[in-house]
């Protein structure tokens, strides 16, 4: 007798969901009212959090508000168990409800948040810096925002806001309650100082200076902290060679009281590449300190055959080197898989919102195979330190480097060429993400139109904001700010791919056959995405369109040379927009605009309709009009002002078709 799904006894169906994802227990949820109750239970909300999402924002804040809830008798007990589930049940929805908006392309909000001349925009929170004030956003409550005067807190920055001041302030980082602040005098690059200014709230002035420390130079400066260490590097060592520089790393504790601790220098010798975001790039979490560079020696080889990461990690309290991990012979790429477009690679260290741990997510656009085609991909790869991950064993214990049998350039070769070779590596499916799904071709933004380039792991979705010149003719610019979002998900077992070229199997196959004994996933991509639709649609989506392109500062012409920085994480997106080239001027002003996938306050309590990715490409034009003049009766939202900078999706209203 065939047993249905809502017909097992809960306790299976608690087992059953050990085995599925996040977002297929939310689904099986959505699909029948009894699976929702069967959601709505904490203890498996909470093992869903725990087992899937533990290293995200929301699941922090769940436990840490249950930290607080320490029980002090049975009866609070009680209620106390009321208030953990509630808060594990919202993490769950929060989180949830973020990815599809993501992955939908559907923002929840989108608002002007005014000018500055630099920004940092980190989990959820937002630090802007402008002349010499520092004002710190939450981004689910942007509009309560607070206010530090530096010059209170730091007697050198005085004169920072008068445009004859001969230095330049830059905000470098942002994170736990503090602002990392560099300090550079003009044409002097040997007096510059890097300040750690806590942003606490209610705290007098003169106790927010943590740090300040004289840097002998700030080439390349960078630095990353968390709320105990602070490290900051410089491309200035010079390399033992003597011919090119080396990254010089050092910590600072920022707990320490009068004089900080610190750590040695850390020279990471043979760790090659300048540019931060697309040859190394550098993150702190969990209390390690990760780098990957993509390239393993100085000088481009003439001969070479395989190209391999370069990684490292050590922990901020105790930066030895026998406590060092080093691989620098993690598999990349062979080149033989086509040349690179060098100005298309983004790449970025992100962490598994699952396990913690650390991946190399490196954007890619190739020429495949040396053809006329270009293709961008996304590929991701685990910092691996376990030596039988190294493609082969080290170069140092083994002279003699292994090259490749039958290839006619191994005979050309001489001392003073150094190739590389390994193996190619099959790559399964979870490690590379192609921009478009094989058979599909949608209009691609050529480079100098793409202004933000971002993917997101945990969403399994890329995002890019554009110029798009096509979608509007009303603009003075002639061409509008929109996102645009791809994404991928794991393809039920039953699925049949839409296409006949896919490569990695045969259409006829459907995931299961393909699958077989093979340790590898099936995905399905979703269409292509553009928000916000173009401005005739509707009232709303002309409103939309002057907050995504607001006038810029100082009245500047709407220029035809936008230069665009921005940040994206599962809450939004941040960007700031300023005139000109970008080299002009580093710290010009500039207008920062939010887009937020996160649900406003008072939003929350309705459910947006789920949404296939079918029904999602056709929404976006009704969505578009489904926020203006809330006419339920909410009441918290009657006395909202109509403010033309602040756009927020609010449920019901499409139905009155009212816009403003
Ligand atoms: C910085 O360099 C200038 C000249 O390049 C020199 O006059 C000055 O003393 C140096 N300052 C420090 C702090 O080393
Ligand atoms: C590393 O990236 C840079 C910038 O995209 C590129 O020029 C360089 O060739 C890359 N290195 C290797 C070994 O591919
Ligand atoms: C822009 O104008 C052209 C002709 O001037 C018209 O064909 C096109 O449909 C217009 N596009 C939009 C989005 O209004
Ligand atoms: C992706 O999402 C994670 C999880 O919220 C976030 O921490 C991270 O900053 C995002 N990364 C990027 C590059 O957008």
């Amino acid at each position: 007798m065939p047993v249905s799904l809502d017909g097992l006894p809960y306790d299976i169906l608690f087992f059953v969901t050990s085995y599925l994802s996040f977002e297929d227990i939310l689904s099986l949820g959505d699909s029948h009212p009894k699976f929702k109750a069967l959601l709505l239970e904490s203890t498996l909300c909470r093992r869903t959090i725990e087992t899937h999402v533990e290293h995200t924002k929301d699941a922090q804040s769940a436990r840490d508000y249950n930290q607080k809830l320490e029980p002090t008798s049975p009866r609070k007990k009680m209620r106390r168990c009321q208030k953990e589930e509630i808060a594990y049940i919202e993490a769950m929805k929060n989180i949830h409800d973020k990815r599809i908006a993501f992955q939908s392309c559907l923002p929840y909000s989108a608002r002007v948040l005014g000018h500055g001349n630099g920004f940092c925009y980190r989990r959820g929170s937002l630090c802007i810096l402008k002349g010499s004030t520092l004002r710190i956003l939450d981004t689910s409550h942007p509009s309560q925002s607070m206010e530090i005067d530096l010059t209170a807190t730091v007697e050198t920055f005085r004169g920072a806001s008068t445009s004859a001041a001969d230095f330049d302030i830059s905000l470098m980082y942002y994170s736990d309650d503090i602002a990392a602040i560099l300090y550079e005098k003009k044409a002097r690059p040997n007096e510059s100082c890097i300040y750690a200014i806590s942003t606490k709230k209610a705290l007098p002035s003169n106790k927010r200076l943590l740090l300040e420390k004289w840097l002998e130079t700030s080439y390349k400066f960078f630095c990353r902290h968390t709320a105990k260490w602070l490290y900051y590097g410089t491309y200035s060592a010079m390399g033992s060679n003597g011919r090119h520089h080396e990254w010089e790393i050092q910590g600072v504790s920022l707990t320490g009281n009068d004089s900080p601790a610190k750590t040695p220098k850390i020279v990471l010798e043979g760790f090659f590449g300048a540019d931060i975001g697309s040859t190394v790039a550098f993150e702190i979490r969990d209390g390690f300190f990760y780098a990957v560079s993509n390239q393993t020696s100085f000088e481009v080889e003439e001969i070479d055959w395989t190209s391999f990461y370069h990684i490292i990690r050590f922990p901020l309290e105790n930066p030895r080197r026998d406590n060092t991990d080093i691989n620098k012979r993690l598999y990349r790429r062979q080149h033989a898989e086509g040349p690179i477009h060098d100005s298309w690679t983004e790449l970025t260290i992100q962490f598994d919102d699952a396990t913690g741990q650390a991946r190399i997510v490196e954007s890619r656009r190739e020429w495949v195979r040396s053809t006329s085609e270009q293709k961008r991909t996304f590929y991701i790869a685990d910092f691996n330190f376990d030596p039988s991950s190294a493609s082969d064993s080290d170069e140092a214990s083994e002279p003699v480097r292994a090259l490749p049998d039958n290839d006619l350039f191994t005979t050309v070769l001489d001392d003073r060429n150094k190739p590389s070779w390994a193996p190619e590596q099959q790559r399964l499916n979870p490690t590379f993400h192609t921009e478009f799904a094989p058979d599909c071709r949608a209009p691609i933004f050529t480079l100098s139109r793409t202004k933000l380039k971002a993917y997101n792991l945990s969403t399994s979705s890329f995002l890019d904001l554009v110029e798009d010149e096509h979608c509007c003719n009303e603009t003075t610019t002639g061409s509008c700010m929109r996102i645009r979002v791809g994404s991928r998900r794991t393809a039920p077992l039953d699925w049949v791919p839409p296409c006949d070229k896919y490569d990695k199997y045969t259409p006829s196959k459907s995931p299961k056959e393909y699958l077989g004994s093979r340790r590898d996933v099936v995905y399905r991509h979703s269409p292509i995405r553009m928000w916000p639709p173009p401005a005739t649609q509707c009232a709303c989506s002309r409103r939309l369109h002057k907050i995504l392109n607001p006038p810029l500062p100082n009245d500047s012409p709407m220029s035809y040379n936008r230069h665009v920085v921005g940040s994206v994480d599962e809450h939004g997106l941040v960007y700031m927009i300023r005139s000109g080239r970008p080299s002009s001027e580093e710290n010009q002003l500039g207008v920062i605009v939010m887009v937020s996938f996160t649900r406003g306050r008072s939003s929350s309590s309705v459910e947006r309709p789920p949404l296939g990715p079918a029904a999602a490409a056709s929404a976006a034009g009704e969505e578009c009009c489904q926020h203006q003049r809330q006419i339920d009766d909410e009441g918290d939202d009657d006395d909202e002002e109509y403010d033309p900078d602040y756009w927020r999706w609010k449920p019901g209203v499409h139905r009155t078709g009212v816009c403003h």
